[in-house]
């Protein structure tokens, strides 16, 4: 329903009527709780989160009267003495939003959302922020800064952890499930809270993979990879918009009007709030397009920005510049009707204080229930990389060594994991212990930290594997070397973990190396010296139960790849759906030299996108597209027939992709356009249908437009990007 028509429009308008001009701009200004209770001359502390460059600031307690958002409140206690004694100062008693950077999970800690993504389960994803929605909203917060829906494509950036990875489609389908999770069926409900889509837009796709660094691309690639993921969140019903850091045409996002206006407003329809990045307005100076806060401020107002976060441009200038006639006043309402307009919809003007309850919060966190989604989302999460058929591994092994930093750690959470305790996680020494029998050994030793050098550890490391009947290696990057400001110019194992890794394979003992790591690595010399691998990502909470459950066995690894692994760093970026080029290498063994490829390694990347291994196997069978030509309104369907031919139960992510084998501009070699995770038992078999409709083969043309050109497409079913059937060509003709 339209909220032009509805009595909220018209609480709204009443208010925004008896508002000052101070008291509007008031409300498009957010800070922290603590700049809040200086401000107050308040006695209360408060330890909360920092999640950019913050200065303990006080500011003027006429300014801090009119404020209209908190960041980073993350617990009942502070949210409460935040709102009460900043109602005793606001002369409209306009209640504050508290919002908060709920990612993959609130006190119970998912897997990160790279993790999660890999299970193809848009459905569990939408469960998971279910869980984080009502552990928040338990502790006061009303607002989550997340889906983060930024494409990928680079994993030197520290920020793929954060993202579903390099699909448009497939990060669609995670973002919309994420927004459903959070926001539920009812804003005022105390176990909802509203989605805020990020970073809006193309953040991801940072020169270099150095956060924070330049953006530059053609409006048909933003509009072909980066935007369709922000578009679906905003379609499922997010209420806010988080612009990013960059810039996008050389202007950045937070000032960007084709962005926030042609884009978000006038093409998508979008009227929920926009709300800047951690002082990405301000930061607009430095990227040398506004020539000083009050101009940065005029900018974000045209442009359309309704929120600037942490930074002070808008409480510091907009009202000079209604009062010199440099900025329309309409403008501002427009930005404060959106923001009280959520305010209304979160039912804050009924009671400012429906979600602070402390007796509340204390039995909302971390339930039985919740550890079991955990645990089952940290199983469908983990990528079985490798297996040379030593896993699962059997539950009579006498002895377990489990080797590396991580063997003990409950550090695999992962960055963003907002309240999450280490201590409260299970580590793998924990899980193994919970899995085996008592009288199983098992031996911990880190051998050494995370990425240091220091190989003193080393000797107790290898005593405990020679001692041991099967060695698991946990190792990876600490949890600080991705997420944001976490950029890295190489991709592999830090420290001395790689030697450590050689040591114990020369002992010549079952082997299973489990890596904790936000973003894809160089693994290529571990395929080939480790008999398993699996990628557990940060799996959260639950980490260490379901590792035991997948290495031994009681979980059957479904997961795959959203993001290419390359060979190296050297040949990043690397991803599935790029363009063939004028002089494609096609099949890896063509030597001929004037090709586009490289003389050291393959074009393609060592794990492609889609890439997930089973303890059992799936053979395909049986492919065909039924019709040959797709006409507007009609469909085309493939079908694929997919048998367990192995010993074990398990699901299969069966991939559809589509060639436009021609179009006004390059088109991709391959995009994702569907796909289907079915269970089966041993032997059991099941077609599996995917229909493709005209819409699907849209695309932002050479004509500058969105529309589906008459032509010829292929349609391959398969496992992964890489190891695809052809099941026919259709032609769509109008
Ligand atoms: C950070 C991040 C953003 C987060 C915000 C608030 O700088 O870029 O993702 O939501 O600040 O913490």
């Amino acid at each position: 329903m339209k909220l032009t028509d509805s009595p909220v429009q018209t609480k709204v308008e009443e208010l925004l009527s008896e508002m000052t001009l101070a008291e509007k701009i008031g409300q498009m200004f957010q800070t922290d709780p603590g700049t809040v209770l200086r401000s107050y001359h308040s006695k209360i502390e408060v330890s909360t989160p920092v999640t950019g460059p913050i200065s303990e600031r006080t500011l003027s307690k006429e300014l801090i009267s009119n404020l209209g958002s908190i960041l980073s409140a993350t617990d009942a206690q502070t949210a409460y003495e935040v709102q009460k004694v900043f109602l005793q100062h606001n002369r409209l008693k306009i209640p504050l939003l508290f919002m908060f950077d709920i990612i993959h999970g609130f006190r119970t800690v998912f897997p990160i959302p790279l993790g999660l993504a890999s299970s193809w389960e848009p459905k569990l994803a939408e469960e998971t922020s279910r869980v984080a929605a009502a552990e928040g909203a338990a502790s006061g917060i009303n607002v989550t800064f997340a889906p983060m829906a930024d494409l990928v494509r680079d994993p030197r950036w520290g920020r793929v952890m954060e993202s579903p990875g390099e699909d448009p489609y497939l990060n669609g389908q995670m973002a919309a499930a994420m927004v459903r999770g959070f926001q539920g069926d009812d804003l005022k409900a105390l176990d909802t809270i509203a989605a805020c889509v990020k970073h809006f837009a193309a953040y991801g796709a940072a020169e270099g993979g150095r956060d924070y660094n330049t953006v530059d691309m053609s409006e048909a690639t933003l509009r072909n990879y980066y935007l369709p993921a922000y578009k679906a969140g905003i379609d499922a019903g997010a209420e806010l918009i988080m612009t990013s850091f960059n810039v996008y045409d050389g202007v950045p996002a937070t000032t960007n009007s084709f962005l926030l206006r042609n884009v978000l407003r006038e093409e998508w329809g979008f009227e929920g709030v926009v709300i800047s990045d951690y002082t990405s307005l301000w930061e607009t100076i430095f990227h040398m397009s506004s020539k000083d806060g009050e101009d940065a401020a005029k900018q974000g107002l045209e442009a359309g920005l309704d929120i600037e976060m942490i930074s002070t441009e808008y409480i510091s200038h907009l009202e000079q510049l209604v009062e010199r006639g440099e900025v329309d006043v309409a403008l501002i309402d427009e930005a404060v009707r959106r923001i009280l307009t959520l305010k209304f919809k979160l039912g804050l003007f009924d009671d400012p204080y429906r979600y602070i309850n402390i007796e509340r919060e204390k039995e909302a966190h971390l339930k039985h229930e919740y550890r079991q989604l955990a645990r089952k989302a940290a199983q469908k999460s983990m990528v079985l990389l490798k297996n040379d058929g030593i896993l699962p591994l059997k539950k009579d092994v006498k002895s377990v060594a489990v080797i590396g930093p991580f063997a003990d750690s409950g550090r695999i959470l992962g960055g963003w994991s907002g309240l999450g305790k280490p201590e409260e996680a299970v580590t793998v020494k924990q899980g193994l212990i919970n899995k085996l029998e008592n009288d199983v050994k098992i031996t911990a030793a880190a051998g050494c930290d995370y990425s240091s050098n220091d190989v003193s550890g080393f000797q107790a490391a290898l005593e405990a594997a020679a001692s041991s009947e099967v060695v698991i290696l946990a190792m990876g990057e600490e949890d600080h070397m991705s997420g944001e400001a976490g950029s890295r110019a190489y991709l592999t194992l830090p420290g001395v973990q790689p030697k450590l890794v050689e040591e114990v394979l020369k002992l010549g003992k079952p082997t299973v190396l489990v890596l904790f790591n936000g973003r894809p690595l160089e693994l290529k010399w571990y395929h080939e010296h480790v008999p398993a691998i699996l990628e557990a990502w940060f799996p959260g909470t639950e980490g260490g139960n379901a590792i035991a459950d997948l290495l031994f066995g009681d979980a059957n690894p479904s997961a795959k790849l959203t993001m290419s692994f390359p060979y190296t760093v050297g040949q990043v970026p690397v991803y599935y759906n790029c363009l063939n080029t004028g002089r494609p290498k096609g099949h890896e063994d063509n030597d001929f030299r004037f090709l586009s490829k490289y003389l050291d390694i393959p074009n393609a990347p060592f794990y492609p996108f889609g890439y997930g291994l089973s303890y059992t196997e799936f053979t395909y069978s049986d492919t065909a597209l039924i019709g040959d030509t797709l006409t507007p309104g009609g469909s085309v369907k493939a079908m694929v027939t997919v048998q367990n031919t192995g010993n074990y139960a398990g699901e299969e992510i069966v991939q559809m992709y589509v060639r436009d084998l021609w179009g006004s501009t390059s088109r991709p070699l391959l995009e994702l356009k569907g796909f289907h995770k079915i269970h089966l038992a041993p032997g059991e078999k099941a077609t599996v249908e995917f229909v493709i409709e005209p819409e699907m083969l849209s695309y932002f043309t050479a004509k500058k437009q969105y529309e589906v050109e008459e032509g010829d497409f292929k349609v391959f079913v398969g496992k992964n990007a890489r190891d695809l059937i052809e099941c026919g060509t259709f032609t769509y003709t109008i």
